[in-house]
C-alpha cells in the first residue's frame, strides 16, 4: 500500500462523522430525556396512558379527566380524583417509561401542580417503589419496596406547583410513582414530574447522562435531528413542529409519535413526543457535545410512505385529493398549511438560532437563557422525499431560505433509495438548482457495503456534495426486527466508509441511523446505541463510527494498492488522511477476512517520522458477534503501539478487522 503524504488532497468537512437523532425506539421520551413520568400533563388523546387506579381505583368514588378552569389554555386536561372516605389506595401510579430507572442514593426532583376541591383532603402522599412481581399486575398496591416517599401538604383551591426532592434507598430497574389522597374529597392534579437531579451539565430540564456521555465520545462533526420520518409525520396534522417544542416545558403538548406502533415486546401502541426535549434543548445539545446543530424541517409533505399529504404550493394543483385532512389532532392548531406555512417556520427557525435579542424568535431564545446565537449553518428541507412533489416544494424554499440566509447551507432530500430512477432524476435536477448537500440513505445488505466502497468514486468534485444521512447494514432485512448489530454488518460499514473518506471532497457528512434503542420499545433494529431504564452500551457499529469520528483527519491523503487492486479486492479497505494539527499521517484498514494479513505501508514522501505508533483496532472472529447490556465491550476497541522504523510501515491486521493506525509524521 502507498499513501502519498507528499501529495495532500482536499481538506476533510469538519461535520465529516457526525450523528443522526431521531425519536424513534424511546430515543427522546424514556431515553435521552430522562423525565420518569409518562403523560405528565393528561393532554394525550387517551388521557390518562401510563396512569392507573390502585386496585382499579375502587377506592375513589369518581375519577376524571377534566378541563374546568385548567392550568393554562395549552394545558387544559387535568386528572381529578374524589374520595367519599378516606382510603391509603385512593390514588393513581405512574407505570414509567417500561417503568422507571431509579438509582440508589440519587436525588430526583418531584413536582406537581394540585388544587383542594370540595371536602377535607389534607395531602399527597407521594411514593416511588419497586414495580414488584412481574404479574402481580401493575394495578397491585404496595407489591414493591419503597424506595422513597414524602408528603406534600399546604393544598389550597388555587392550582400550585409544589415541589420537593426524593433520595432513593435503593436501586431498581422498573420502579413506579403512586399518588394518593390523604383525607375524604377532592384533589386535582395535574403536570407531574420525577426528574432525576443528576443531568448532563446538571440542568433542570437536562439530559441522561450515561447517553450523552456515549455521544460526546465519539468528538461528532454534527448532529442531524429530530429525524427521520417523524419529522414528516403520517399525515400533515402530525408533522413535527419545532415552535410546539420550545418556551414552558409545561406549555409544550404532546404530539403522538410517527412510530406508535405495536413494539416486540407490548402489544399497545404507547408512544408518544412530549417535547420536554424540543429544539432549545437539541441546539443546546450539539452545543455540548461540540457538533454543529442540523435540523431537517418538513418541506410541506407527509410521509410518503403512508398519507403523502401534501400542503398546496401557490398557483398549483398539486394539492387535490391529498391536501391536509380538515380534522386535527388534539389540542393542534386547526391550521391548514400551504407550503408558505413551511417555508416561514424555516426562516423562523433561523431567527430563533441565529437572530439577535431585538428579534422575534431571537427573543424567545434569549428567553430561555442562550443570549448568543447557536450559530447555525446547515438545514434540512425535507426528509427522505422524492420525485416532482418534493421538487416542486423544495425550489421556493430553497429560494426563500436564500433570499433571506444567503450563506446558510441547505441539506436537500433524495428518497428512500439510492439506485432508483427517481433518485437519479431527483439528484440531476438538485445540482442543477446548486443544492449545496444532497442527504442520501442507504439501508442494505452488509455486502451491499462492502460492494459499493467505490459509489462516491466518479462523482464530480465541483458542485453538490454528498450528506450520507441515514446508513446502516441490515444483517436479515431493511425492517426486519431480527436485524442485529453483528460485527458483520458493522465491518462492512467501516469498509464503507473507507470509500467515504477517499472521496471526503464530495461527502462532507455521514451519519449511521438510527441512534438509539431502548430494549424493552423498539420499533426498528439495528441501532447503534442500546439502553435499558439504568444502562447503556455502543454496539459494534457504534465503535467503527467512534473510530472514524475520533481520528477524521484535516487533509486527505491519496492511497493506492501496489498492485493497483482497487480499494477492496480481495477484502482488503483501506484510506489515508492528514492530521494537520497532530503532526499525524492517520491510515484505516479494513481486513474482511478470516485470515490474519500482514500489509506494508510506503508512506511516500514522508518527513519527520516517529519512532512508534498507535493502533486501535477492533476485531473478532466470529461476525455474528454482538455487545449486550451485560457483555458491552464483547467487540470494543484495543489501544497497543507498534514500532515505525523507516517510511515503509509494517502491521499485520488481524482477522476481521477494522484497524486505525495513527502514525506520526508529516
Ligand atoms: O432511521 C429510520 C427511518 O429510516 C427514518 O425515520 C427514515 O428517514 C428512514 O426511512
Amino acid at each position: 500500500l502507498t499513501v502519498q503524504v507528499n501529495k495532500p488532497g482536499a481538506p476533510i468537512a469538519k461535520t465529516m462523522y457526525g450523528l443522526f437523532f431521531e425519536d424513534i425506539n424511546f430515543a427522546a421520551d424514556g431515553g435521552l430525556y430522562p423525565e420518569l413520568v409518562k403523560n405528565k400533563s393528561f393532554e394525550l388523546d387517551e388521557h390518562l396512558l401510563g396512569w392507573r387506579g390502585i386496585r382499579g381505583a375502587a377506592a375513589l368514588s369518581t375519577y376524571t379527566v377534566s378541563s374546568q378552569q385548567p392550568i393554562s389554555n395549552a394545558n387544559n386536561h387535568f386528572l381529578r380524583m374524589t374520595a367519599a372516605t378516606a382510603s391509603p389506595d385512593a390514588g393513581f401510579i405512574n407505570e414509567g417509561f417500561r417503568g422507571m430507572g431509579i438509582k440508589q442514593g440519587a436525588d430526583y426532583t418531584f413536582s406537581v401542580y394540585l388544587r383542594r376541591g370540595p371536602g377535607s383532603v389534607s395531602g399527597l402522599n407521594v411514593t416511588l417503589e419497586e414495580e414488584g412481581q412481574r404479574g402481580a399486575g401493575p394495578e397491585a398496591a404496595g407489591s414493591g419496596n419503597v424506595l422513597a416517599q414524602t408528603r406534600i401538604t399546604g393544598l389550597t383551591g388555587e392550582w400550585k406547583k409544589y415541589s420537593v426532592v426524593l433520595k432513593s434507598t435503593g436501586t431498581a430497574p422498573r420502579a413506579r410513582l403512586k399518588l394518593t389522597m390523604e383525607g375524604a374529597g377532592t384533589l386535582d392534579v395535574d403536570v407531574v414530574s420525577l426528574f432525576p437531579k443528576d443531568t448532563w451539565n446538571k440542568r433542570e430540564n437536562g439530559l441522561r447522562t450515561d447517553l450523552v456521555q456515549l455521544l460526546k465520545d465519539m468528538n461528532p462533526g454534527f448532529l442531524r435531528f429530530p429525524g427521520g420520518c417523524i419529522v414528516e409525520g403520517r399525515n400533515l396534522t402530525e408533522r413535527y413542529q419545532w415552535k410546539e417544542t420550545i418556551g414552558d416545558v409545561a406549555s409544550r403538548v404532546p404530539l403522538v409519535n410517527r412510530w406508535n406502533m405495536e413494539f416486540k415486546h407490548r402489544s399497545t401502541p404507547d408512544y408518544y413526543q412530549s417535547f420536554g426535549l424540543g429544539f432549545y434543548e437539541y441546539f443546546q445539545l450539539s452545543e455540548d457535545i461540540g457538533a454543529e446543530p442540523v435540523p431537517i424541517l418538513n418541506v410541506g409533505m407527509a410521509c410518503q410512505f403512508n398519507s403523502a399529504e401534501l400542503a398546496p404550493v401557490a398557483g398549483s394543483t398539486a394539492g387535490g385529493p391529498n391536501a391536509p385532512a380538515a380534522s386535527r389532532g388534539h389540542n393542534h392548531a386547526d391550521d391548514d398549511p400551504t407550503l408558505e406555512t413551511f417555508i416561514q417556520d424555516a426562516l423562523d427557525l433561523i431567527e430563533f438560532a441565529n437572530g439577535p435579542a431585538s428579534s422575534t424568535w431571537g427573543a424567545k431564545r434569549v428567553a430561555m437563557g442562550h443570549p448568543t446565537p447557536f450559530n447555525l449553518k446547515y438545514i434540512g428541507i425535507g426528509n427522505e422525499q422524492w420525485g416532482p412533489q418534493y421538487l416542486e416544494r423544495y425550489e421556493p424554499f430553497m429560494k426563500a431560505v436564500k433570499a433571506k440566509y444567503p450563506t446558510m447551507n441547505i441539506v436537500s432530500s433524495a428518497g428512500p433509495s439510492p439506485d432508483g430512477e427517481l433518485f437519479d432524476a431527483a439528484s440531476k435536477r438538485l445540482r442543477e438548482l446548486k443544492a449545496e448537500v444532497i442527504d442520501e440513505h442507504y439501508y442494505a445488505k452488509p455486502e451491499w457495503f462492502r460492494q459499493n466502497v467505490g459509489r462516491y468514486d466518479n462523482y464530480p468534485t465541483t458542485g453538490t456534495k454528498i450528506f450520507a444521512g441515514e446508513y446502516a447494514a441490515q444483517s436479515v432485512a431493511i425492517g426486519s426486527p431480527d436485524n442485529k448489530n453483528s460485527w458483520d454488518c458493522a465491518i462492512s460499514e467501516a469498509a464503507f466508509m473507507t470509500g467515504l473518506e477517499r472521496n471526503a471532497d464530495k461527502v462532507i457528512m455521514a451519519s449511521y441511523a438510527p441512534l438509539f434503542a431502548h430494549v424493552d420499545a423498539w420499533q426498528w433494529t439495528p441501532d447503534m446505541i442500546w439502553f435499558d431504564n439504568l444502562r447503556s452500551y455502543g454496539t459494534p457499529n457504534y465503535y467503527v463510527q467512534k473510530m472514524y469520528s475520533t481520528n477524521p483527519g484535516t487533509t486527505m491523503l491519496p492511497m493506492q494498492r501496489a498492485d493497483n487492486a482497487k480499494n477492496g479486492q480481495d477484502n482488503l479497505f483501506s484510506s489515508a488522511v492528514a492530521d494537520d494539527k497532530t503532526g499525524e499521517i492517520i491510515v484505516k484498514l479494513v481486513n474482511y477476512s478470516p485470515e490474519a494479513r500482514p500489509v506494508t505501508i510506503n508512506l511516500q514522501g514522508a518527513k519527520k517520522l516517529g519512532k512508534a505508533g498507535k493502533a486501535t483496532v477492533l476485531a473478532s472472529n466470529d461476525l455474528n458477534a454482538v455487545n449486550t447490556l451485560d457483555q458491552p465491550l464483547n467487540v470494543a476497541p484495543k489501544d497497543a503501539s507498534f514500532k515505525v522504523s523507516s517510511a515503509n510501515v509494517t502491521y499485520t491486521l488481524a482477522p476481521h478487522s477494522f484497524t486505525v493506525l495513527r502514525i506520526p509524521g508529516k
